[in-house]
C-alpha cells in the first residue's frame, strides 16, 4: 500500500526552538527569552537567542526541505515578532519575515502549515497574567486575526495551538516552563480554559473570512493503557485518559468538557471559573473546528496508587517525559516497563500503542480528520567518518510510519505526516544535546548544515509514497 496522492508528507518546527534573531528587526522578547536567563531553568543554560538561525537562513533550510521533497512545513509564528507587545503596535518587519518564508516554501510546492502559538508569549502578556489572564486570549484572538489577513491567501492550514497540557502542566504544576508555578491545579485548570476559549473564538474567527482553508489544534497524543489486564489498571487508565485526553480533545471536538473530569473539580474545587457565554463559545465553534492534529511520542503505562502516596515535588529533572509520576491527584502514576524499549531520554518506543490509541481515538470521537502534527526520536545522533549515522531515527519514523498505515487501513482518517523535526533544533529543557532532524546543525562549525542518514532515507520514502513501509 502507497500512502494516498493527498497525503501530506512533512516535518516541523517552531519559532523559538529555530528561529534565534531575538531581538532582530523589531521583535519585542517572550517569555522565553526572559525564562532561559535564570539560572538553572535549560540544561547548561541553554537560550534561543540564536538556536539555529533559521530566522536568517530560512533560504538554505527551505532549499535542503526542497531537496528532501518535503511536500509541507510545519513552522510557527513568533507573536512577539508581529506584536512587540502582545498587543497594539504592529512591527511590519515581523510580518515580512513570515511573508517571505511562506513564498519560500511555495516557490518549491511546499504547502506551509502554520502553528499560530508554540508556547513563546509576548513578555508584556506573560507580565500580566499570561494564559490566567483573560486578556490575554483576547490579544490571541486579534494576533491570530491579523495572521489569516496577513498570510490566509496562501496558507490554508492553520493550527491555533501547540500542545496545550504541555505549556499549561509545565507552566503551573511543574514550573518548568514559563511562569515556573509549581503544584497549582486550579490555575493549570483555568489556563486550559482560557487557551480552549481562545481557540474557539479564533476559529470562529477564521471562518468568518472565508478563506477556504482549514483549522485546527495540536493536541499531546498519549494515550493511557493499563500496566496488566487488572480491574485497578483499567480504572487507572480510564481515569488518565480522562484527564489527558477527554479534557483536552473534548472542548474541540465536541464543544463541551467530560463530565467525569468536570465533577472531580467541582468535589476538589479547582473547576475554572468560566461563564456561560464562553461554553457557548466553545460549543458553536467545534462544529466549525477541521482537524486535530496528534504529536505522538509515546503511550503512558499507567497503575493505580495504592494506599497513602508521599505528597509530590515535580520538578524540571522529573517532568521532561519520562515514566515514575503520581497524577496530580495522585489516583495513578506512569510506570517504566521492564518489557518495553525506551530512548535514551526514557521515552518509551511504540507503535503499536500509537495503532491501539488511534483506535482508540476513532472509537471515542469517530471519524475527525487528524495530521500527525510531530512524531519523532530524541537521541544523541553518532557521527562516523563524518557522515551522521542516525539509523535509530530511521528506524523509529518507519515503525511509526507504518502504525500510521496501519492505522489507515483500519479506517482512521490521517491525511498528514509530520516528522519532529526538519532540521536539529533547541529542545526547550535539554539544549541542543537532544537532536530530531534530518539536518544536523554543526555547533562547532557556525552552525553550518549538513544532511543525515535519515534525510536520504525520508527522500526516498517520500517519492516512493512510502510503499515499502
Ligand atoms: C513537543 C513539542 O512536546 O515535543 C516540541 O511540541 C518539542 O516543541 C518536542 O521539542 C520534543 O520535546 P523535547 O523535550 O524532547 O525537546
Amino acid at each position: 500500500m502507497k500512502f494516498a496522492h493527498d497525503f501530506l508528507f512533512g516535518a516541523a518546527t517552531a519559532s523559538y526552538q529555530v528561529e534565534g534573531a531575538w531581538d532582530q528587526d523589531g521583535k519585542g522578547p517572550t517569555n522565553w527569552d526572559e525564562f532561559t536567563k535564570i539560572p538553572g531553568k535549560t540544561f547548561e543554560g541553554t537560550n534561543g537567542d540564536v538556536a539555529v538561525d533559521h530566522y536568517n537562513r530560512y533560504k538554505e533550510d527551505i532549499a535542503l526541505m526542497a531537496e528532501m521533497g518535503l511536500e509541507s512545513y510545519r513552522f510557527s509564528i513568533s507573536w512577539a515578532r508581529i506584536f512587540p507587545n502582545g498587543t497594539g503596535e504592529i512591527n511590519q518587519k515581523g510580518i515580512d519575515f513570515y511573508n517571505n518564508l511562506i513564498d519560500e516554501c511555495l516557490k518549491y510546492g511546499i504547502v506551509p502549515f502554520v502553528t499560530l502559538y508554540h508556547w513563546d508569549l509576548p513578555l508584556a502578556l506573560e507580565k500580566e497574567g499570561a494564559w490566567l489572564n483573560k486578556a490575554t486570549g483576547d490579544a490571541y484572538v486579534e494576533f491570530a486575526k491579523l495572521c489569516f489577513n496577513e498570510f490566509g491567501d496562501r496558507v490554508k492550514h492553520f493550527i491555533t495551538f501547540n500542545e496545550t497540557v504541555v505549556f499549561c502542566a509545565l507552566g503551573y504544576m511543574a514550573g518548568a516552563h514559563p511562569p515556573g508555578i509549581q503544584n497549582d491545579p486550579k490555575k493549570y485548570f483555568q489556563a486550559t480554559h482560557n487557551v480552549f476559549y481562545a481557540h474557539a473564538k479564533a476559529v470562529i474567527e477564521y471562518k468568518k473570512l472565508n478563506q477556504f482553508g482549514e483549522i485546527g489544534l495540536s493536541h499531546v497524543f498519549s494515550p493511557a493503557f493499563g500496566v496488566d489486564d487488572s480491574e485497578e489498571s483499567h480504572f487507572a487508565a480510564m481515569h488518565a485518559n480522562q484527564f489527558s485526553m477527554n479534557w483536552f480533545y473534548d472542548p474541540i471536538l465536541l464543544g463541551k468538557y467530560p463530565e467525569y473530569v468536570v465533577k472531580q473539580l467541582q468535589e476538589e474545587g479547582n473547576l475554572p471559573d468560566w461563564t456561560d457565554e464562553e461554553l457557548q463559545t466553545i460549543f458553536e465553534a467545534a462544529p466549525l473546528n477541521d482537524f486535530m492534529g496528534l504529536n505522538y511520542y509515546q503511550p503512558q503505562r499507567v497503575e493505580k496508587i495504592q494506599g497513602d502516596v508521599e505528597a509530590r515535588t515535580i520538578t524540571r529533572e522529573n517532568s521532561t517525559g519520562s515514566p515514575g509520576n503520581p497524577s496530580y491527584d495522585n489516583v495513578y502514576r506512569t510506570v517504566k516497563m521492564a518489557d518495553k524499549k525506551y530512548t535514551k531520554w526514557d521515552w518509551e518506543i511504540s507503535p503499536e500503542g500509537f495503532v491501539g490509541g488511534l483506535e482508540m481515538l476513532k472509537e471515542h470521537y469517530g471519524q475527525i480528520k487528524l495530521y500527525i502534527t510531530e512524531n519523532g526520536l530524541g537521541d544523541e545522533d553518532p557521527i562516523i567518518e563524518g557522515e551522521v549515522c542516525d539509523i535509530p531515527r530511521i528506524n523509529f519514523i518507519k515503525e511509526h510510519l507504518g502504525a500510521v498505515k496501519e492505522a489507515v487501513r483500519r479506517g482512521v482518517h490521517i491525511k498528514g505526516y509530520y516528522a519532529w523535526s526538519a532540521i536539529d533544533l533547541l529542545s526547550w529543557l535539554n539544549g541542543y544535546k537532544k537532536q530530531y532532524g534530518f539536518i544536523y546543525v554543526d555547533h562547532q562549525n557556525g552552525l553550518a548544515r549538513k544532511k543525515k542518514a535519515s534525510f536520504h532515507w525520508f527522500k526516498d520514502v517520500i517519492a516512493t509514497r512510502g510503499e515499502d513501509i
